[in-house]
């Protein structure tokens, strides 16, 4: 069969069985979704998170104001239109939504920290790539109206809990702290000092980012350019007395928990929001996109928002997909696609209707069941029936509608037994159980 479609480059289809693209890169099937998705949640609730969904299409001036009118994500990579005088965005991020949900619908009279997880779909207008798509999928928590450095340690611990819980090791937290964006603009200028020599030998990239976003410069991945830095003054040295004790405290309690970090004082993050810490969990399996997840505080964004009252806050985001990288590269299984209890083969027109009855009723009791909905002979639906792995199969005709028991066929030894109609639900729900 065929079509004339494709679907766009940078998104793709998660189907009931995996499958791999022309570069190899393998997608996940429907059910390691789920399990993947279904394993978030375990954590999520162990940890006292509840659930936010926000929409897809936000405010193009949400975006631009919460993640910021500098960064790469607004600067090149919004998917944004226009449409009677509205200004649409495809979300690129979940921070800047929730903060939006949080204050509009006045979450914080729900009394205490707001304490929210949310897993969705994310776009943006990227060069596609291994581990970088135009759609994709972030998991990740926010924590409103928490100032401690514990909630700074509990995020992290949430994210490493997640992939604990998966089975995922190897993996190295990135920590920063930023201070405060007074420190940071003081730092900011200190570094513009320290490069501006050397203007001439920055790529065309960092240059412009030397007068607009001075601080991504730090991210570089240019040797040369690592090298300039090297003697650049560092932030650290900037931030304030309170912002260290916070960043010691938050450290202090990733020890007591045993999570184990390397501190980077070079890592900035890509989006505006971030004040003290920040931080990135890495893979080795990912290559080129090493980041699995990324997160810090970001206590001014409420107000950046319009908020008339701070809202101190930290939170993390992952992306699905490099998980499942992560998770491929080193060797984790994940959920099968799940199998019928049984299969249902009929022959001949009244077994068929005998068949569409009965396997009503034992879905209703709670069973997986299958059947054919093609008329095919015997052959061909015991052929069905193996392919979509049944461990029993119910063969129905004459014969056993006139006997009132139906023939069950144990697939993988071959062994047949009658079974009365009236004792189907009870055999059946005893081997399902047993299976
Ligand atoms: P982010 O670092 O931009 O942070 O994205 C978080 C994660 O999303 C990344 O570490 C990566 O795994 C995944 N990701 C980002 N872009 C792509 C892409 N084009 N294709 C595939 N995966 C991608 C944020 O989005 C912040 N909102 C995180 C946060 C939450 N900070 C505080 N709270």
């Amino acid at each position: 069969m065929s079509t004339s479609f494709q679907n766009i480059k940078g998104t793709f289809d998660i189907l009931p069985d995996p499958h791999t693209d022309d570069g190899g890169t393998r997608t996940a099937a429907s059910a390691e979704w789920r399990h993947v998705e279904a394993t978030v949640r375990d954590v999520m609730r162990r940890h006292n998170f509840e659930e936010i969904r926000t929409p897809v299409l936000e405010p193009t001036e949400l975006v631009a104001r919460g993640v910021g009118a500098s960064t790469d994500i607004v600067q090149k990579e919004m998917f944004a239109f226009e449409r009677s005088d509205t200004q649409y965005v495809l979300r690129p991020e979940i921070t800047a939504p929730v903060v939006r949900s949080f204050l509009q619908h006045h979450l914080d009279q729900r009394g205490g920290v707001q304490k929210l997880f949310y897993i969705g779909p994310c776009f943006r207008a990227e060069q596609p790539q291994k581990g970088r798509y135009r759609q994709f999928h972030q998991f990740g928590i926010e924590v409103l109206g928490a100032d401690q450095p514990r909630a700074d340690a509990e995020t992290i611990a949430v994210l490493m809990a997640v992939c604990d819980a998966l089975g995922l090791s190897d993996l190295r937290l990135r920590l920063n702290t930023l201070g405060t964006p007074e420190c940071r603009e003081e730092y900011v200028g200190a570094l513009q000092d320290f490069l501006e020599p050397y203007a001439d030998e920055l790529s065309e990239t960092s240059r412009r980012r030397l007068e607009r976003n001075p601080l991504r410069i730090l991210d570089t991945k240019k040797a040369h350019e690592q090298e300039i830095l090297r003697d650049a003054p560092t932030l650290i040295d900037f931030v304030n007395e309170k912002s260290r004790t916070h960043y010691d405290t938050v450290k202090g309690l990733l020890d007591d928990l045993g999570v184990e970090y390397v501190e980077d004082p070079h890592l900035v993050r890509g989006l505006d929001y971030y004040t003290e810490t920040t931080f990135e969990l890495e893979h080795p399996g990912l290559g080129a996109q090493s980041a699995l997840a990324g997160g810090g505080r970001y206590d001014r964004l409420a107000e950046v928002l319009g908020s008339d009252a701070p809202v101190p806050a930290v939170g993390f985001a992952a992306g699905m997909e490099r998980l499942f990288l992560a998770l491929d590269a080193a060797d984790v299984e994940l959920a099968d696609t799940p199998t019928p209890d049984v299969f249902i083969a009929a022959l001949g027109e009244e077994a068929e209707r005998w068949g569409f009855r009965t396997a009503q009723a034992l879905r209703a009791e709670g069973l997986h069941v299958a059947h054919d909905l093609m008329g095919r002979s015997l052959k061909a639906q015991m052929k069905e029936a193996n392919r979509q792995n049944a461990p029993y199969t119910m063969i129905i005709g004459g014969n056993e509608l006139e006997a009132e028991a139906a023939t069950v066929k144990e697939m993988e030894s071959g062994a047949q037994e009658e079974v009365p109609f009236d004792g189907l639900i009870e055999y059946l729900t005893r081997t399902a159980e047993t299976a």
